[in-house]
């Protein structure tokens, strides 16, 4: 586990451009001084992301990013009942940020999360600067939900990997665009859509694919190597299941989301669940039914994408 003086070398290793990942209570993050064009441009490398898909800017206290972003009162409000947390907002950047331009990818906005995670929070408040994150994994691998997850997929390619146990929500943030009039659910994630609704009114989902502002949008986008087939009412006896309830009888092999139907539960195991049906002898995935309320409506996401067709090429996935 991590101690005081791990957190005062990743703090350095940030400050002297390096790539540290740490635990938030989403997902790991891949983290780089978010104000360092270099570390920025080195987090892309390290996913090996074809393209630069914009990052979100992780900070300890909101106040941090007051030369950085526009707040509107929207943005306030969410922000005072839902961080720190796992709410992701997307608001117009200041001309005179000193983050990266990287992180925007060309955008004229800027992703903004304040992280729950203490471990995050003690590392962000150490290294006095805001970190770029995005999910510590390859590009087009589920996010790693377990220190021994990201060394696995990122093995040297990162100086540091600070150790905070299993992620509690094990779902990335929300991504809310505040761009325009209408605020835009970019991201169904942690936090659950009906919390979000209580202050926003209806949330519009979204975008159409042709033009995504938020390219964790597209379709096949979360990949383990096996095909997967959502909404089983029964196994073939080559399949495995992912199992959400009474597992169905007669699969090869079993991994339970949540065998008492709690969604939350059924969140904090999905993606090792998937790393674990991820192996050669696994052929084909059925997926039992999972409901479309709370949690659920991120978990149908992430599934959706793991079961859509893979083109050829795999430019849309971070
Ligand atoms: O829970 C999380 O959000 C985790 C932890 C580490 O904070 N991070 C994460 O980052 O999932 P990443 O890079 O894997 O996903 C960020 C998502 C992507 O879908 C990206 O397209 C979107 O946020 N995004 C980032 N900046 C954006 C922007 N300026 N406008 C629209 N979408 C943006
Ligand atoms: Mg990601």
């Amino acid at each position: 586990m991590t101690q005081q003086r791990d957190i005062e070398r990743a703090a350095r290793l940030l400050l002297d451009g390096k790539l540290v990942a740490f635990p938030t209570e989403t997902v790991y993050g891949l983290g780089g001084d978010a104000t360092n064009d270099r570390a920025i441009a080195s987090i892309y490398a390290a996913k090996g992301r074809p393209q630069f898909n914009p990052l979100i800017v992780h900070a300890a206290e909101p106040q941090v990013l007051d030369k950085d972003v526009v707040w509107t009162p929207l943005a306030e409000a969410l922000a005072a009942r839902f961080w720190p947390g796992p709410l992701t907002l997307v608001l117009r950047r200041r001309a005179n940020s000193a983050i990266s331009l990287l992180c925007s990818a060309g955008l004229d906005s800027l992703a903004v999360r304040i992280p729950a995670h203490g471990l995050a929070q003690e590392l962000l408040r150490t290294a006095r600067r805001p970190l770029a994150a995005p999910s510590a994994n390859r590009s087009g691998k589920v996010s790693p939900t377990t220190a021994a997850h990201v060394r696995e997929e990122l093995q040297d390619r990162v100086q540091l990997v600070l150790d905070g146990g299993p992620c509690a929500l094990g779902l990335e943030s929300s991504v809310v665009d505040l761009m325009q009039d209408q605020p835009r659910l970019l991201r169904a994630g942690g936090l659950t859509r009906e919390a979000l609704e209580a202050f926003t009114g209806p949330l519009t989902k979204g975008l159409d694919e042709a033009s995504p502002r938020s390219p964790g949008q597209l379709a096949s986008h979360y990949a383990p190597g096996p095909p997967l087939r959502l909404n089983a009412a029964s196994v073939d006896a080559e399949e495995a299941l992912l199992a959400f309830g009474t597992p169905l009888p007669g699969a090869a092999r079993t991994e339970s989301l949540s065998e008492t139907r709690d969604l939350t539960e059924a969140a904090a195991r999905l993606f090792a669940a998937l790393r674990r049906l991820d192996r050669p002898d696994v052929t084909a995935i059925a997926v039992m039914p999972i409901p479309e309320i709370g949690l659920g409506e991120a978990i149908n996401d992430r599934l959706r994408r793991a079961a859509a067709p893979r083109p050829g090429d795999r430019q849309s996935q971070d």
